[in-house]
Protein backbone atom coordinates (compact mmCIF):
# COMPACT_ATOMS: atom_id res chain seq x y z
CA UNK A 1 0.00 0.00 0.00
CA UNK A 2 1.65 3.53 -1.03
CA UNK A 3 1.77 6.15 2.03
CA UNK A 4 -1.23 8.03 0.47
CA UNK A 5 -3.09 5.14 0.52
CA UNK A 6 -2.06 4.10 3.86
CA UNK A 7 -3.03 7.87 5.17
CA UNK A 8 -5.79 8.35 7.71
CA UNK A 9 -7.27 11.70 9.71
CA UNK A 10 -6.31 11.80 13.47
CA UNK A 11 -9.81 11.22 15.13
CA UNK A 12 -8.92 11.95 18.06
CA UNK A 13 -7.82 15.70 17.09
CA UNK A 14 -10.88 15.97 15.09
CA UNK A 15 -13.20 15.38 17.85
CA UNK A 16 -11.41 17.25 20.37
CA UNK A 17 -11.63 20.01 17.99
CA UNK A 18 -15.41 19.48 17.60
CA UNK A 19 -15.49 19.74 21.40
CA UNK A 20 -13.58 22.92 21.81
CA UNK A 21 -15.72 24.59 19.09
CA UNK A 22 -18.85 23.41 20.54
CA UNK A 23 -17.90 25.82 23.92
CA UNK A 24 -18.05 29.08 21.72
CA UNK A 25 -21.39 29.85 21.86
CA UNK A 26 -22.61 26.49 23.81
CA UNK A 27 -26.58 26.25 25.13
CA UNK A 28 -27.49 25.36 28.22
CA UNK A 29 -29.31 21.19 26.98
CA UNK A 30 -25.55 20.64 24.95
CA UNK A 31 -25.95 22.54 21.99
CA UNK A 32 -24.49 25.72 20.00
CA UNK A 33 -25.99 29.22 19.57
CA UNK A 34 -23.74 31.25 17.08
CA UNK A 35 -25.84 33.09 14.48
CA UNK A 36 -24.09 34.16 11.65
CA UNK A 37 -21.60 37.43 11.91
CA UNK A 38 -22.67 37.35 16.07
CA UNK A 39 -19.69 37.77 18.04
CA UNK A 40 -19.74 33.92 18.62
CA UNK A 41 -19.53 33.43 15.15
CA UNK A 42 -16.85 35.91 14.84
CA UNK A 43 -14.91 33.79 18.12
CA UNK A 44 -15.33 30.35 16.02
CA UNK A 45 -13.75 31.86 13.06
CA UNK A 46 -10.88 33.64 14.65
CA UNK A 47 -10.51 29.95 16.71
CA UNK A 48 -10.14 28.22 13.41
CA UNK A 49 -8.21 30.65 11.94
CA UNK A 50 -5.90 30.24 14.82
CA UNK A 51 -5.66 26.49 14.23
CA UNK A 52 -5.28 27.24 10.03
CA UNK A 53 -2.01 29.69 10.73
CA UNK A 54 -0.92 26.84 12.71
CA UNK A 55 -1.11 24.28 10.53
CA UNK A 56 1.00 26.53 7.78
CA UNK A 57 -1.71 27.95 5.96
CA UNK A 58 -2.79 31.48 4.53
CA UNK A 59 -6.50 32.96 5.47
CA UNK A 60 -8.28 35.26 3.58
CA UNK A 61 -12.15 36.61 3.61
CA UNK A 62 -13.46 38.09 1.02
CA UNK A 63 -16.60 41.16 0.45
CA UNK A 64 -18.97 38.98 2.26
CA UNK A 65 -17.44 37.70 4.80
CA UNK A 66 -16.51 33.99 3.46
CA UNK A 67 -13.09 32.55 4.80
CA UNK A 68 -10.73 30.88 2.91
CA UNK A 69 -7.83 28.61 4.29
CA UNK A 70 -5.44 27.57 1.50
CA UNK A 71 -2.90 25.38 1.73
CA UNK A 72 -0.28 25.66 -1.73
CA UNK A 73 0.13 23.08 -3.88
CA UNK A 74 3.26 21.66 -5.45
CA UNK A 75 1.89 23.94 -8.59
CA UNK A 76 0.51 26.35 -6.75
CA UNK A 77 -0.83 28.14 -10.22
CA UNK A 78 -3.18 25.29 -10.67
CA UNK A 79 -6.73 25.93 -9.85
CA UNK A 80 -7.37 24.28 -5.83
CA UNK A 81 -9.12 21.12 -5.10
CA UNK A 82 -11.98 22.83 -2.36
CA UNK A 83 -14.04 21.32 0.84
CA UNK A 84 -15.79 23.47 3.42
CA UNK A 85 -18.98 24.59 5.14
CA UNK A 86 -20.29 26.26 8.21
CA UNK A 87 -19.83 27.64 11.68
CA UNK A 88 -22.88 29.56 12.10
CA UNK A 89 -25.71 27.61 14.04
CA UNK A 90 -29.46 27.23 14.65
CA UNK A 91 -30.67 29.42 17.75
CA UNK A 92 -30.72 25.79 19.15
CA UNK A 93 -27.93 24.10 16.94
CA UNK A 94 -25.99 21.13 17.78
CA UNK A 95 -22.23 20.45 17.71
CA UNK A 96 -22.05 18.96 14.36
CA UNK A 97 -24.18 20.80 11.59
CA UNK A 98 -21.43 22.49 9.48
CA UNK A 99 -18.93 22.61 12.19
CA UNK A 100 -17.92 18.84 11.41
CA UNK A 101 -17.67 19.70 7.03
CA UNK A 102 -15.17 22.54 8.10
CA UNK A 103 -12.88 20.65 10.81
CA UNK A 104 -12.63 17.34 8.87
CA UNK A 105 -11.49 19.99 5.89
CA UNK A 106 -8.70 21.33 8.21
CA UNK A 107 -8.12 17.59 9.58
CA UNK A 108 -7.43 16.63 6.01
CA UNK A 109 -4.92 19.72 6.10
CA UNK A 110 -3.15 18.66 9.03
CA UNK A 111 -2.72 14.81 8.20
CA UNK A 112 -0.93 16.02 5.07
CA UNK A 113 1.13 18.17 6.97
CA UNK A 114 1.81 14.99 9.58
CA UNK A 115 2.76 12.78 6.62
CA UNK A 116 4.94 15.86 4.84
CA UNK A 117 3.03 15.40 1.73
CA UNK A 118 2.21 18.21 -0.49
CA UNK A 119 -0.71 17.76 -3.14
CA UNK A 120 0.22 18.84 -6.49
CA UNK A 121 -3.24 21.08 -6.65
CA UNK A 122 -3.36 23.40 -3.77
CA UNK A 123 -6.39 23.20 -1.72
CA UNK A 124 -8.57 25.35 -0.25
CA UNK A 125 -10.82 25.07 2.98
CA UNK A 126 -13.92 27.41 3.03
CA UNK A 127 -16.07 28.68 6.29
CA UNK A 128 -19.25 30.05 3.90
CA UNK A 129 -20.84 32.93 5.50
CA UNK A 130 -24.50 32.96 6.52
CA UNK A 131 -25.61 29.26 5.59
CA UNK A 132 -28.49 29.01 8.24
CA UNK A 133 -30.36 32.15 7.43
CA UNK A 134 -32.32 31.63 10.75
CA UNK A 135 -30.34 35.47 11.53
CA UNK A 136 -30.39 36.80 8.12
CA UNK A 137 -33.29 35.64 5.97
CA UNK A 138 -31.54 33.74 3.03
CA UNK A 139 -29.77 30.45 3.96
CA UNK A 140 -26.61 29.35 1.77
CA UNK A 141 -25.41 33.50 1.28
CA UNK A 142 -21.76 33.62 0.84
CA UNK A 143 -21.55 30.95 -1.08
CA UNK A 144 -24.52 32.38 -3.20
CA UNK A 145 -22.51 35.18 -3.54
CA UNK A 146 -19.50 33.44 -4.30
CA UNK A 147 -21.06 31.81 -6.84
CA UNK A 148 -22.44 34.67 -8.51
CA UNK A 149 -26.01 33.19 -7.91
CA UNK A 150 -26.82 36.66 -5.84
CA UNK A 151 -25.58 40.26 -5.66
CA UNK A 152 -23.45 41.41 -3.23
CA UNK A 153 -25.24 44.38 -2.54
CA UNK A 154 -28.32 42.07 -2.13
CA UNK A 155 -26.46 39.88 0.62
CA UNK A 156 -24.61 43.09 2.24
CA UNK A 157 -28.98 44.58 2.80
CA UNK A 158 -30.32 41.57 4.28
CA UNK A 159 -31.56 42.23 8.06
CA UNK A 160 -31.95 40.75 10.77
CA UNK A 161 -34.99 41.21 13.10
CA UNK A 162 -33.54 43.92 14.86
CA UNK A 163 -32.98 45.87 11.72
CA UNK A 164 -29.11 45.07 11.83
CA UNK A 165 -27.54 44.88 8.34
CA UNK A 166 -25.07 41.84 7.18
CA UNK A 167 -23.30 45.00 6.16
CA UNK A 168 -22.87 46.41 9.18
CA UNK A 169 -22.09 43.17 10.91
CA UNK A 170 -18.99 42.59 8.53
CA UNK A 171 -17.90 45.88 8.90
CA UNK A 172 -18.14 45.37 12.64
CA UNK A 173 -15.88 42.44 12.95
CA UNK A 174 -13.62 44.65 10.55
CA UNK A 175 -14.42 42.74 7.09
CA UNK A 176 -13.89 44.94 4.09
CA UNK A 177 -17.28 44.87 1.80
CA UNK A 178 -15.60 46.50 -0.63
CA UNK A 179 -13.00 43.69 -1.05
CA UNK A 180 -12.56 41.86 -4.57
CA UNK A 181 -15.10 38.80 -4.70
CA UNK A 182 -12.70 37.49 -7.35
CA UNK A 183 -13.86 34.00 -7.78
CA UNK A 184 -10.85 31.72 -7.67
CA UNK A 185 -10.05 28.69 -10.28
CA UNK A 186 -11.38 25.60 -8.30
CA UNK A 187 -10.80 21.77 -9.93
CA UNK A 188 -13.30 20.55 -7.79
CA UNK A 189 -15.17 20.93 -4.57
CA UNK A 190 -15.52 18.38 -1.81
CA UNK A 191 -18.20 18.68 2.04
CA UNK A 192 -18.52 16.39 4.50
CA UNK A 193 -22.12 17.10 6.63
CA UNK A 194 -24.00 14.91 8.88
CA UNK A 195 -26.97 13.50 6.99
CA UNK A 196 -29.50 15.26 9.35
CA UNK A 197 -32.11 12.70 8.50
CA UNK A 198 -32.71 9.34 9.76
CA UNK A 199 -31.39 6.97 6.83
CA UNK A 200 -28.31 6.25 7.26
CA UNK A 201 -28.84 4.95 10.93
CA UNK A 202 -31.74 3.02 9.94
CA UNK A 203 -30.07 1.19 6.80
CA UNK A 204 -27.22 0.44 9.33
CA UNK A 205 -24.40 2.43 6.62
CA UNK A 206 -21.90 4.79 7.78
CA UNK A 207 -20.95 6.76 4.26
CA UNK A 208 -23.30 8.46 2.36
CA UNK A 209 -22.75 9.36 -1.29
CA UNK A 210 -24.70 12.17 -1.80
CA UNK A 211 -25.75 12.36 -5.56
CA UNK A 212 -27.84 15.85 -5.32
CA UNK A 213 -30.13 17.87 -2.99
CA UNK A 214 -34.03 18.41 -3.08
CA UNK A 215 -35.94 21.07 -4.37
CA UNK A 216 -36.66 23.84 -1.51
CA UNK A 217 -38.10 27.45 -0.95
CA UNK A 218 -38.84 29.72 2.13
CA UNK A 219 -42.20 32.04 2.08
CA UNK A 220 -43.26 34.92 4.16
CA UNK A 221 -47.10 35.21 5.02
CA UNK A 222 -48.57 38.78 6.03
CA UNK A 223 -51.74 39.69 7.27
CA UNK A 224 -53.25 42.65 8.18
CA UNK A 225 -55.63 42.65 11.13
CA UNK A 226 -56.75 45.41 13.37
CA UNK A 227 -55.88 45.57 17.01
CA UNK A 228 -58.91 45.11 18.95
CA UNK A 229 -59.74 45.04 22.98
CA UNK A 230 -60.18 40.85 23.68
CA UNK A 231 -63.00 41.03 26.06
CA UNK A 232 -65.59 43.82 24.20
CA UNK A 233 -64.99 43.63 20.73
CA UNK A 234 -67.68 40.94 19.53
CA UNK A 235 -66.08 37.54 17.40
CA UNK A 236 -68.04 38.92 13.97
CA UNK A 237 -66.61 42.37 14.45
CA UNK A 238 -63.17 41.41 14.57
CA UNK A 239 -60.57 41.77 12.35
CA UNK A 240 -58.70 38.83 12.98
CA UNK A 241 -55.23 37.31 11.11
CA UNK A 242 -55.06 34.29 12.71
CA UNK A 243 -58.48 33.14 11.00
CA UNK A 244 -56.45 33.06 8.08
CA UNK A 245 -53.88 30.70 9.73
CA UNK A 246 -56.54 28.43 11.33
CA UNK A 247 -57.65 27.87 8.39
CA UNK A 248 -54.48 27.44 6.47
CA UNK A 249 -52.48 24.91 8.60
CA UNK A 250 -54.82 22.01 8.53
CA UNK A 251 -55.16 22.75 4.52
CA UNK A 252 -51.18 23.18 4.04
CA UNK A 253 -50.49 20.11 6.20
CA UNK A 254 -52.93 18.20 4.26
CA UNK A 255 -51.84 19.43 0.65
CA UNK A 256 -47.89 18.17 1.94
CA UNK A 257 -49.41 14.54 2.94
CA UNK A 258 -51.11 14.39 -0.57
CA UNK A 259 -47.91 14.57 -2.27
CA UNK A 260 -46.08 11.28 -0.25
CA UNK A 261 -43.51 10.63 2.71
CA UNK A 262 -41.04 12.77 0.35
CA UNK A 263 -42.88 15.95 0.59
CA UNK A 264 -41.84 18.23 3.56
CA UNK A 265 -43.83 21.77 4.77
CA UNK A 266 -42.48 23.35 7.73
CA UNK A 267 -43.94 26.55 9.67
CA UNK A 268 -40.96 27.77 11.46
CA UNK A 269 -41.91 30.81 12.69
CA UNK A 270 -45.09 32.57 13.63
CA UNK A 271 -45.37 35.96 15.33
CA UNK A 272 -47.96 38.39 15.66
CA UNK A 273 -48.17 41.65 16.59
CA UNK A 274 -48.40 43.32 19.40
CA UNK A 275 -48.36 40.01 20.66
CA UNK A 276 -50.45 40.38 23.95
CA UNK A 277 -52.51 38.02 25.21
CA UNK A 278 -55.54 40.05 25.53
CA UNK A 279 -55.50 42.46 22.45
CA UNK A 280 -56.59 41.06 18.82
CA UNK A 281 -53.37 40.82 16.97
CA UNK A 282 -52.93 43.94 14.38
CA UNK A 283 -50.46 41.89 11.92
CA UNK A 284 -49.77 38.42 11.43
CA UNK A 285 -46.37 36.99 10.09
CA UNK A 286 -45.41 33.63 9.44
CA UNK A 287 -43.33 31.33 7.05
CA UNK A 288 -43.50 28.36 5.13
CA UNK A 289 -40.89 26.39 4.19
CA UNK A 290 -41.36 23.72 1.34
CA UNK A 291 -39.20 20.68 0.07
CA UNK A 292 -39.72 18.16 -2.65
CA UNK A 293 -37.22 16.19 -4.44
CA UNK A 294 -39.52 15.43 -7.80
CA UNK A 295 -39.44 18.83 -9.18
CA UNK A 296 -43.25 18.62 -10.41
CA UNK A 297 -44.10 17.42 -6.78
CA UNK A 298 -42.22 20.81 -5.30
CA UNK A 299 -44.01 23.13 -7.77
CA UNK A 300 -47.31 21.60 -7.16
CA UNK A 301 -46.57 21.78 -3.61
CA UNK A 302 -45.32 25.61 -3.90
CA UNK A 303 -48.49 26.95 -6.09
CA UNK A 304 -50.69 24.51 -4.05
CA UNK A 305 -49.91 26.68 -0.83
CA UNK A 306 -49.47 30.03 -2.66
CA UNK A 307 -53.59 29.14 -3.44
CA UNK A 308 -54.25 28.19 0.07
CA UNK A 309 -53.17 31.59 1.29
CA UNK A 310 -54.77 33.87 -0.94
CA UNK A 311 -57.91 31.88 -0.64
CA UNK A 312 -58.00 32.36 2.92
CA UNK A 313 -57.46 35.71 2.28
CA UNK A 314 -60.18 36.38 0.73
CA UNK A 315 -62.74 34.37 2.78
CA UNK A 316 -61.60 36.75 5.97
CA UNK A 317 -61.73 39.82 3.83
CA UNK A 318 -58.00 40.80 5.16
CA UNK A 319 -54.99 42.17 3.66
CA UNK A 320 -52.23 40.72 3.16
CA UNK A 321 -49.54 38.45 0.62
CA UNK A 322 -47.68 35.37 0.30
CA UNK A 323 -43.91 36.20 -1.27
CA UNK A 324 -41.13 33.65 -1.65
CA UNK A 325 -38.27 35.04 -0.13
CA UNK A 326 -35.66 32.24 -0.76
CA UNK A 327 -35.36 29.38 -3.34
CA UNK A 328 -32.59 26.90 -4.01
CA UNK A 329 -33.77 24.75 -6.99
CA UNK A 330 -32.75 21.35 -6.82
CA UNK A 331 -29.13 19.73 -7.12
CA UNK A 332 -27.51 16.94 -9.36
CA UNK A 333 -23.84 16.48 -8.28
CA UNK A 334 -21.02 16.00 -10.89
CA UNK A 335 -21.07 11.94 -11.93
CA UNK A 336 -16.99 12.68 -11.72
CA UNK A 337 -17.34 14.29 -8.18
CA UNK A 338 -19.66 11.40 -6.91
CA UNK A 339 -17.26 8.93 -8.38
CA UNK A 340 -14.85 9.77 -6.44
CA UNK A 341 -16.46 9.32 -3.14
CA UNK A 342 -17.64 6.39 -4.08
CA UNK A 343 -14.60 5.17 -5.03
CA UNK A 344 -12.85 6.64 -1.55
CA UNK A 345 -15.75 4.99 0.70
CA UNK A 346 -15.13 1.69 -1.24
CA UNK A 347 -11.31 1.90 -1.26
CA UNK A 348 -11.57 2.53 2.75
CA UNK A 349 -13.87 -0.93 3.28
CA UNK A 350 -17.09 0.81 3.00
CA UNK A 351 -20.21 0.01 1.60
CA UNK A 352 -21.72 3.27 1.08
CA UNK A 353 -25.27 4.62 0.54
CA UNK A 354 -25.99 6.98 -2.47
CA UNK A 355 -28.71 9.50 -1.24
CA UNK A 356 -30.64 12.60 -2.35
CA UNK A 357 -29.89 15.14 0.43
CA UNK A 358 -32.78 16.79 2.47
CA UNK A 359 -31.19 19.43 3.58
CA UNK A 360 -29.50 22.64 1.81
CA UNK A 361 -26.08 22.75 1.82
CA UNK A 362 -23.68 25.47 0.47
CA UNK A 363 -22.55 23.09 -2.07
CA UNK A 364 -25.99 23.57 -3.72
CA UNK A 365 -24.33 26.76 -4.95
CA UNK A 366 -20.86 26.03 -5.42
CA UNK A 367 -21.85 22.92 -7.89
CA UNK A 368 -23.72 25.64 -10.08
CA UNK A 369 -19.89 26.41 -11.08
CA UNK A 370 -17.37 24.28 -9.77
CA UNK A 371 -18.00 20.02 -10.19
CA UNK A 372 -19.02 19.18 -6.77
CA UNK A 373 -20.32 16.27 -4.60
CA UNK A 374 -20.95 15.50 -0.54
CA UNK A 375 -20.57 12.92 1.71
CA UNK A 376 -22.86 12.06 4.52
CA UNK A 377 -22.34 10.53 7.65
CA UNK A 378 -24.71 9.33 10.50
CA UNK A 379 -26.08 11.26 13.47
CA UNK A 380 -27.95 9.99 16.26
CA UNK A 381 -31.55 9.60 15.81
CA UNK A 382 -31.40 11.06 12.26
CA UNK A 383 -31.79 14.78 14.64
CA UNK A 384 -30.07 18.07 13.61
CA UNK A 385 -31.31 21.85 14.04
CA UNK A 386 -31.60 20.38 18.03
CA UNK A 387 -29.23 21.35 20.82
CA UNK A 388 -29.11 17.08 21.32
CA UNK A 389 -27.90 16.41 18.11
CA UNK A 390 -25.10 13.71 18.12
CA UNK A 391 -22.96 11.88 15.45
CA UNK A 392 -20.32 8.79 16.68
CA UNK A 393 -17.02 10.04 16.68
CA UNK A 394 -15.50 6.82 14.62
CA UNK A 395 -18.19 8.04 11.97
CA UNK A 396 -17.11 10.92 11.94
CA UNK A 397 -13.50 9.79 11.47
CA UNK A 398 -14.75 7.26 8.32
CA UNK A 399 -16.40 10.18 6.40
CA UNK A 400 -13.27 12.71 6.91
CA UNK A 401 -11.08 9.53 5.41
CA UNK A 402 -13.60 8.99 2.69
CA UNK A 403 -13.39 13.09 2.10
CA UNK A 404 -9.34 12.74 2.10
CA UNK A 405 -9.47 10.49 -0.35
CA UNK A 406 -12.12 11.90 -2.26
CA UNK A 407 -9.59 15.05 -2.09
CA UNK A 408 -6.16 13.32 -2.51
CA UNK A 409 -8.09 11.80 -5.88
CA UNK A 410 -8.36 14.89 -7.90
CA UNK A 411 -5.75 17.18 -5.75
CA UNK A 412 -3.00 14.48 -6.18
CA UNK A 413 -2.37 14.67 -10.01
C1 LIG B 1 -30.17 24.41 5.91
O1 LIG B 1 -29.86 24.17 7.08
C2 LIG B 1 -31.49 24.04 5.40
O2 LIG B 1 -32.45 24.77 5.68
O3 LIG B 1 -31.61 22.97 4.79
MN1 LIG C 1 -25.34 22.54 7.62
MN1 LIG D 1 -28.30 23.74 9.44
Amino acid sequence: MSQTNALRVNGERLWSRLMQMAAIGATPHGGCNRPALSDADMAGRALLSRWAQAAGCHARVDAVGNLFIRRPGRDDALPVVMTGSHLDTQPTGGKFDGVYGVLAGLEVIESLNDQGLTTQHPIELCVWCNEEGSRFPMAMMGSAVWSGRLGLDAALALTDRAGISVRHELQRAGIATDAPLARQPVKASFEVHIEQGPVLEQRTKIIGVVTGVQHMSRHEVLVEGQEAHAGPTPMDMRRDPIRVLADVLPALYAAAAQRGRDARLTVGFIETLPGSPNTVPGRLRFTVDIRHPEAAQYAALREETGRLVRAALQRHALAGEIRCVWEAPGVTFDSGCVAAVREAAEALGFDPLEMVSGAGHDSCNVSAVVPTAMVFVPCAGGLSHNEAESAQPADLSAGANVLLHAMLALAAR
